[in-house]
């Protein structure tokens, strides 16, 4: 149901009954829900464009409202606002239609869309660390959204799996299978990578076999390319388990690292150079930007091949780029990428378009976000100022959450502990990260995101166990009762339960994920008001089946909203 799209239909036409056709009606959900359900701001705008007395024009406004179908009031209100209460018996039967439906009466788009989505990405020449963690939350809840949507939803894990760095691992690698150590070594990656590193800058012979591992991975070499396979697969083992932990929806299959882009590159260079979109400049092969000036004035440099004939990240994205409008069929490119990389995408689709690989239908999104920071207000370290592993950190949430949850009720049995532990300290790290808004750093505190109290996953997940125990002390009741909303509260809870799809559209469009944690904490909140108002399980038989109803679409609006925010539900906590 896009109640607000429907609304905004029937307000529509009031403004071209007033002569308002070209202006912007304005709608949005009332600020004050007590005056109405909308409000439309829109009337102001339009009488100052055509000095009118935006009182005047409202009120005419609002009688074009008047024996509506969808609407049952319009009131004028303040300097030119009009207030729009919504008939009960539609909202009704739109919350009967929801409810019978297990997609809860959302459409699916009548244009899908296949939509490549580019998240998570680490460079497997390091573990995992927290710098990951926003890309890959991030990008899973987009991909869910959209898939709930009806778009065919292609993730594409874009891992840094080729350069010069793999050439030290594959040789450090070498040195220690010959040691009998290969195994052990490879157990602790984050170490692996440090050795590596040193017997690098202390052994002049060590570098140089590297270096010749780097010329032999790039043209092929049999015997050192399964040396860099076993240690990419290890790799990428490791981030699987990470995914796994998350809860998130990365398969190894959406794995297409750089490494997949190797014999493109060249091809895509030399079209480029073809086209007189690169030059050869001095040896470099660049595209020179006159979009992106720097201060002197001169264009910036997008250089896709370097002298010595290697390659970049730059080259590679072209590539991948052209495959996945080619191959994959996308209509969307979305990059849920770190915002640091915002000019090197910016120019990435400037250079796709001039080449015509990137037609006009096609959106191609950087998709950016902020950097995680401790409570210091610096960059997220360990005490000893390390990166942080992302599975350690991941432990620790489902530990203090354990902890959290044995402390608030010490009868549970360890399993489960254990399990609420689990559900509840990874949906607060992923709640923490999905309910701010993803352009801004933010704050990476346990205190704040385990709260049972504020805009949590644990206050989210508690608000739809309360919802589950109504029905257990409910036992069987009627669910075709008819639902009536005498009471304020009961259509308030109504017409926010309404909303879900739009606020579903504004995430698929704006790619902003806090839009549907915003929303579901305005239902657990509206719900816990309403649960405090109006008795449910004590009303008289119509009025309890009618609660019932609205609780139980509460319940399976929270739930579907956390699933799309990738995080789980509980019965109990
Ligand atoms: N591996 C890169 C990094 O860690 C991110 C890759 C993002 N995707 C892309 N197509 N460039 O910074």
């Amino acid at each position: 149901m896009k109640l607000h799209q429907q609304v905004a239909a029937e307000v529509e036409k009031a403004f071209s009954a007033t002569g308002l056709a070209e202006h912007p009606i304005v709608l949005q959900p009332a600020k004050n829900r007590d005056f109405g359900d909308y409000q439309i701001n829109g009337v102001m705008g339009a009488a100052k464009k055509n000095r009118q007395n935006p009182r005047e024009l409202a009120q005419k406004v609002a009688e074009a409202l008047q024996e509506n179908h969808l609407i049952a009031t319009a009131e004028v209100a303040g300097p030119g606002f009009i207030n729009l209460r919504l008939r009960p018996e539609k909202l009704v039967q739109y919350i009967e239609s929801a409810l019978q439906d297990d997609h809860l009466g959302i459409t699916r788009s009548s244009e899908p869309q296949t939509i490549v989505i580019d998240y998570s990405s680490p460079n497997l020449a390091k573990e995992m660390h927290v710098g990951h963690l926003r890309s890959s939350i991030i990008g899973d809840s987009l991909n869910r959204v959209l898939s709930f949507l009806g778009h065919k939803v292609i993730a594409q894990n874009h891992v840094g799996d080729w350069g010069t760095q793999f050439g030290m691992l594959v040789a450090y690698l070498t040195e220690q299978q010959q040691n009998g150590r290969a195994d052990l070594e490879l157990a602790d990656l984050e170490q692996f990578y440090r050795n590596a590193k040193v017997r690098f800058d202390e052994d002049e012979n060590f570098a140089n076999t590297a270096r010749e591992y780097v010329v032999k991975l790039q043209s092929g070499d049999s015997s050192v390319l399964t040396l860099w396979q076993q240690f990419v697969q290890t790799s990428l083992q490791h981030a699987q388990a990470v995914y796994q932990k998350l809860g998130l929806k990365l398969l190894p299959s959406d794995v297409t690292g750089e490494s997949f882009y190797n014999d493109q590159l060249q091809p895509t260079v030399n079209e480029l150079l073809a086209k007189g979109i690169a030059v050869d400049s001095d040896g470099t092969k660049v595209v020179f930007l006159e979009e992106f000036k720097n201060q002197d004035n001169e264009p910036a440099p997008f250089i896709i091949q370097k002298k010595d004939g290697g390659f970049l990240y730059a080259s590679t994205d072209l590539a991948c780029l052209r495959y996945r409008i080619n191959t994959l069929h996308a209509n969307r490119l979305l990059y849920v990428v770190d915002a640091r990389q915002s000019l090197h995408f910016n120019e990435l689709f400037t250079v796709a378009r001039k080449a015509g690989w990137l037609p006009e239908n096609v959106h191609a999104e950087h998709v950016p976000f902020g950097t995680m920071m401790g409570k210091d207000g610096k960059p997220f370290k360990t005490r000893s100022g390390d990166t942080v592993k992302l599975m350690d950190l991941l432990n620790e949430a489902v530990t203090r959450a354990s902890a959290l949850v044995a402390s608030k009720n010490p009868d549970l049995s360890p399993a489960e502990i254990a399990h609420i532990g689990q559900v509840v300290g990874i949906g607060a790290v992923k709640y923490a990260d999905l309910s701010k808004n993803r352009t801004s750093d933010y704050i990476f505190d346990w205190d704040s995101m385990l709260s049972f109290e504020g805009n949590t996953a644990p206050y989210l997940q508690y608000a739809y166990t309360r919802v589950q125990s109504v029905f257990r002390k409910a036992g069987t009741w009627d669910k075709n009762t008819s639902i009536n909303l005498n009471e304020p509260l009961e259509q308030q809870l109504a017409v926010e339960l309404l909303r879900f799809e739009d606020v579903l559209d504004s995430v698929a469009d704006s790619t902003y994920p806090h839009y549907l944690a915003a929303y579901l904490y305005q239902i657990a909140t509206l719900f816990s008001r309403f649960y405090e108002a109006c008795p449910i399980l004590k009303a008289d038989d119509a009025t309890r089946n009618s609660r019932l109803q609205l609780t139980s679409l509460t319940g399976k609006t929270l739930q579907q909203g956390l699933i799309l925010l990738g995080i789980d539900t509980l019965e109990t906590m």
